[in-house]
């Protein structure tokens, strides 16, 4: 029988871990765990990403701050808030929601983040500390951290022997989730939208690991039979059979037919998804540790 990763429940055991050790901080030194999320322009689905992160981190016992800013903020005016928080003795954690409108460089506004406050892991200190095998003193990417965390549920934490493909290089989550499964020993390939026979080198994976927004890019016969399967794609796709102009989430597996052929698989929605804000909220606590001494 194939196990179906249940996301949702290993999200909240982390988030029930993460509420208990922030209140006992609290009590030990005073300091009140404090994230501060900040977005730019109207975009929905990211209101709605930003909301749940404020609402989890109020819910966890912490200093929630979100901070909105027009459709039409200046880089200048986005950078000087960056440095306000940074400077902010009360906030631990500053997260700049991504995508940023067109006229806004996001790289400059990133590497404006006190890396001891990059709860993201985004900055170049966070990035190059997990390239060079420094899982411990720096902040680690959420995503490829949660998705970690399912494939350590399955296969332990020594992942020696084991082939991993990772589909997606993006620097939020393909190459940190890829130097991650290295760090862990298993032998990685990391495969793009330039690979060459991409089912084949997938049908390799004894982990694989799907991060490329291509609905239900990943079919049956590129899964090895006992693979464990993590997707990360979360795509919004027409549902007629739900009615008109109905939509649903899913992911870049198609699930319904690799399912009977994983040993393990995330769904969409409740696999990945609840993870990244749960290891947000682990990012926001270790970054408070850190400031608390
Ligand atoms: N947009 C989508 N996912 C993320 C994320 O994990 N962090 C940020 N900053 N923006 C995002």
């Amino acid at each position: 029988m194939t196990v179906v990763i249940d996301g949702k429940e290993a999200a909240a055991s982390v988030i029930a871990a993460v509420t208990e050790a922030a209140a006992s901080l609290e009590r030990e030194t005073g300091v009140q765990p404090g994230l501060a999320v900040v977005i730019v322009g109207n975009d929905p689905a990211s209101h709605a990403y930003v909301n749940s992160k404020s609402k989890m981190a109020k819910q966890c016992g912490f200093n929630s701050i979100q901070h909105s800013l027009p459709e039409d903020a200046k880089q200048e005016e986005l950078e000087k808030l960056v440095a306000e928080l940074n400077a902010d003795p009360a906030i631990h954690g500053i997260l700049v929601q991504l995508p940023l409108p067109k006229h806004l460089n996001a790289e400059p506004v990133i590497l404006s983040i006190s890396p001891e406050k990059d709860v993201d892991g985004l900055h170049v200190v966070n990035a190059g500390k997990i390239a060079t095998g420094d899982l411990d003193t720096g902040l680690i990417s959420c995503t490829p951290a949660g998705a970690m965390l399912l494939v350590n549920r399955i296969h332990g934490r020594d992942l020696s022997g084991l082939n991993a493909v990772v589909i997606g290089r993006s620097n939020l989550f393909g190459k940190p989730m890829a130097l991650l499964l290295l760090a862990a020993n298993a032998t990685v390939t990391m495969a793009h939208s330039k690979t060459r026979d991409l089912a084949t080198i997938c049908r390799t994976a004894d982990i694989l690991v799907a991060a490329v927004g291509r609905p239900q890019m990943v079919k049956a016969d590129w899964v090895k039979p006992g693979a464990t399967v993590i997707d990360v794609g979360i795509n919004r796709v027409p549902a007629p059979d739900k009615g008109e102009g109905k939509t649903r989430l899913v992911g870049d597996v198609a699930y319904a037919e690799a399912v009977d052929i994983a040993g393990a698989i995330t769904p969409v929605p409740g696999g990945v998804g609840p993870m990244t804000i749960a290891m947000l909220m682990a990012n926001t606590l270790i970054a408070a540790y850190r400031a608390a001494g």
